[in-house]
This record gives C-alpha cells, sequence and structure tokens, in this order.
C-alpha cells in the first residue's frame, strides 16, 4: 500500500479579544451616527478595544498561550509562528519576533505577512505548505490586527466599522486521509489598491507634521467600491474552490468568511446558495478586526461546538490590495 499523503490540520485554536468594549451607543456620543444607522448597514452592534499600551503582539500572545494550555505544550515546541497583520506593533522588528520573545519559543523562527483581511488565509495557505514539506511539526499562524490603532475617529462612514482582536491556530501534519487542509485559490490585484490604504507612515510618504496634520496616518476606504469587489471577489472565488472538489451548497457544513459587513457575508452566503446555519458571523460582537476576522471565527464556531471530525469547512476573504482567497478544510479533531 502507498504511504498515506501528508496533509496539514488545525488541531487547536485560541483567541483575544480586549476587555474594553466599545457600543455603537458610545460611538453616538463621539460623533454623529447613531446605533440604529450602524446596525442596520453593517450588522455591528459593538467592538473590543485595545487598553492603553496594550498592542498586536500583546494580543497574539494571549491567542497562542490559550493553545499553549488547551495541547499541554511546551514553546520550545513551535517551529514557526507567521503572524498575519498590518497593524504589527512597530515596522520592525517583526510582530512574529516580539511574539516569539514573550512566548519564550525558543526553536522557533517566523515572520509578518502582510495580506490586510487575507492576511490570515495567505499564512494558514503558507504555513500548509511548510507542514506538507515535511520540515516543520507545529506551525503558529495568527491573525491580528490593532485597528483602533488606524482609525480617524472623526471618518464616521469608516471608524464605526473596526475592532481590535486576535486568532490563532496550531498547524500540525496529519497522515488521515479524512482530514485536513485539501484545498485553495489566493488572489491579489494591485488594481484595488485605491480603494483601501494608509497614505503615510511607509517609505512613500514617511511621517511628518504635514501627514500627521492631513490625517494620513488614518485607514483611508471607499467603502462603496470595496462593498462591491468582496461579495462579488468572496462569493466567486468560493464557487470556484467549491465546484473544483465536487461540493454542493448542502455538502458544505459551515462557511466562515471574513467579518467586514453582514451584509457582504449575507450576500456572499446567498450567492454561494447557504442556508444562515451554514454561514458563521460574530461581526456584531467584534466588528471587522481585519485579519483576525477568520480565525476568530473559527475559534467561536469550536467553542460552540458547531463542527465535528469530517465536516466540510470552507474559509473565505476579501481585503485591501485588493487580496482575496478561499480554502476549503476536511474539519478533524481540533481543541
Ligand atoms: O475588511 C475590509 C473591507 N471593507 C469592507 O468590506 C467595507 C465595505 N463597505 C461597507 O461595508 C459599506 O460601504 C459601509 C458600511 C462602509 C457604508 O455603507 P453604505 O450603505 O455603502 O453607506 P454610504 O457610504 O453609501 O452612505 C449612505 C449614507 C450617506 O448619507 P447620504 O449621503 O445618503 O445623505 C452617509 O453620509 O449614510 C451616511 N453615513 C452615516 N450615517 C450615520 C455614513 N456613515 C454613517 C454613520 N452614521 N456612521
Amino acid at each position: 500500500m502507498p504511504e498515506a499523503r501528508r496533509t496539514a490540520t488545525i488541531t487547536a485554536v485560541g483567541k483575544y479579544l480586549p476587555e474594553r468594549v466599545l457600543t455603537n451607543h458610545d460611538l453616538e456620543k463621539m460623533m454623529d451616527t447613531s446605533d440604529e444607522w450602524i446596525l442596520s448597514r453593517t450588522g455591528i452592534s459593538q467592538r473590543h478595544i485595545v487598553a492603553e499600551g496594550e498592542a498586536t503582539s500583546d494580543m497574539c500572545t494571549h491567542a497562542v498561550r490559550q493553545i499553549l494550555k488547551k495541547k499541554g505544550m511546551d514553546p520550545s515546541e513551535i517551529d514557526c509562528i507567521i503572524v498575519a497583520t498590518i497593524t504589527p506593533d512597530m515596522l520592525f522588528p517583526s510582530t512574529a519576533a516580539l511574539v516569539q520573545n514573550k512566548l519564550g519559543a525558543n526553536k522557533a523562527w517566523g515572520f509578518d505577512l502582510s495580506a490586510a483581511c487575507s492576511g490570515f488565509l495567505f499564512g494558514l495557505d503558507t504555513a500548509t505548505r511548510f507542514i506538507e514539506s515535511g520540515q516543520y511539526e507545529k506551525i503558529i499562524v495568527i491573525g491580528a490586527d490593532t485597528m483602533s490603532s488606524v482609525m480617524d475617529y472623526e471618518d464616521r462612514t469608516t471608524s464605526i466599522l473596526f475592532g481590535d482582536g486576535a486568532g490563532a491556530v496550531l498547524v500540525e501534519a496529519s497522515k488521515n486521509d479524512n482530514e485536513g487542509i485539501i484545498d485553495s485559490i489566493l488572489r491579489i490585484d494591485g488594481n484595488g489598491g485605491q480603494y483601501l490604504y494608509m497614505p503615510a507612515g511607509g517609505s512613500l510618504n514617511p511621517a511628518t507634521a504635514e501627514t500627521v496634520a492631513n490625517r494620513d496616518h488614518y485607514l483611508k476606504q471607499d467603502g462603496r467600491n470595496v462593498y462591491k469587489y468582496a461579495v462579488k471577489g468572496m462569493a466567486d472565488i468560493t464557487a470556484e474552490l467549491a465546484e473544483r472538489n465536487n461540493l454542493s451548497s448542502d455538502d458544505i457544513t459551515l462557511f466562515i468568511p471574513h467579518q467586514a459587513n453582514k451584509r457582504i457575508i449575507d450576500a456572499s452566503a446567498q450567492r454561494l446558495g447557504l442556508r444562515e446555519d451554514q454561514v458563521l458571523s460574530n461581526i456584531r460582537n467584534y466588528g471587522n478586526t481585519t485579519a483576525g476576522t477568520i480565525p476568530l471565527g473559527i475559534a467561536d464556531a469550536v467553542e460552540e461546538k458547531r463542527l465535528r471530525p469530517g465536516d466540510n469547512v470552507l474559509l473565505a476573504a476579501f481585503g485591501a490590495g485588493f487580496t482575496w482567497g478561499s480554502m476549503y478544510i476536511k474539519w478533524g479533531h481540533v481543541i
């Protein structure tokens, strides 16, 4: 008998949300908006915001510690740490290095990955290839963003959408043919860069008194255009992935999409022919945590016992770049 193929599988998940909660009613006191507008246009009711002095690496470290505790694992067993984020603690050193140090993961290497809302998917796909190659056994993939650090709370259309949070997964090898990360499609199109970006703070526009005065260190978004591309991008790529894996809508146990707007989630699910109970949505409580949304969705699905071994799970993301993608996972034993 030929030896079973070595696949990569998620074996544990952890999450962290800062203690402080910013509700729609809190926002009503800060800007000209209403709970009714935010909830009906986005499905968001509240979001979590870091405490002063708390940064992305802190949220990542909390999420990974949950995994280590659940698995009874020593940090020295981690081979690699991939941190998907667009809000690193600093431009360098990488947040992965800061997390490695905070965890005491003394045999790990790692790096940050910048792909905005698709960052976790890109990182999980990279970890999958690393595991399949046979070179590594235990890889931590984290999606984390401190979006409050780049929010302009004078821009009511954008600032109401985002929150802070982190989710992490442990990826290990499996020889069970009936579980693992089976397939993915990932895309990038720089033509979409103009619709969602942060103008200053990089090598093109380094920080000056003028960039600060112009509010150029905040995220800028053309919401309507991003909305349009997001629905089409997520639905089309997920349909393509489902089709090439012979999955009908009934075969899909759970669709875990990026959480940018409840209307985008619903429209994508509708185009895929999915019922509400087949779709994970936690945007009401967290808002859009960028790279955090998908691992937080996975963590909530595990917490709520919505998944069993052998279930078909589809992940999908769309974000700045544009970047987007979809991934098919045959669910294993995830704690
Ligand atoms: O993860 C990254 C990817 N990002 C996304 O996927 C975001 C995609 N875009 C969206 O989710 C939506 O476009 C938004 C939620 C950002 C905006 O919703 P919209 O339905 O496209 O609203 P709009 O920008 O067309 O604005 C409609 C109206 C405007 O008023 P007028 O011009 O019709 O009088 C806005 O000024 O709503 C007004 N408005 C608000 N009113 C109360 C905009 N923001 C607010 C607000 N509160 N916070």
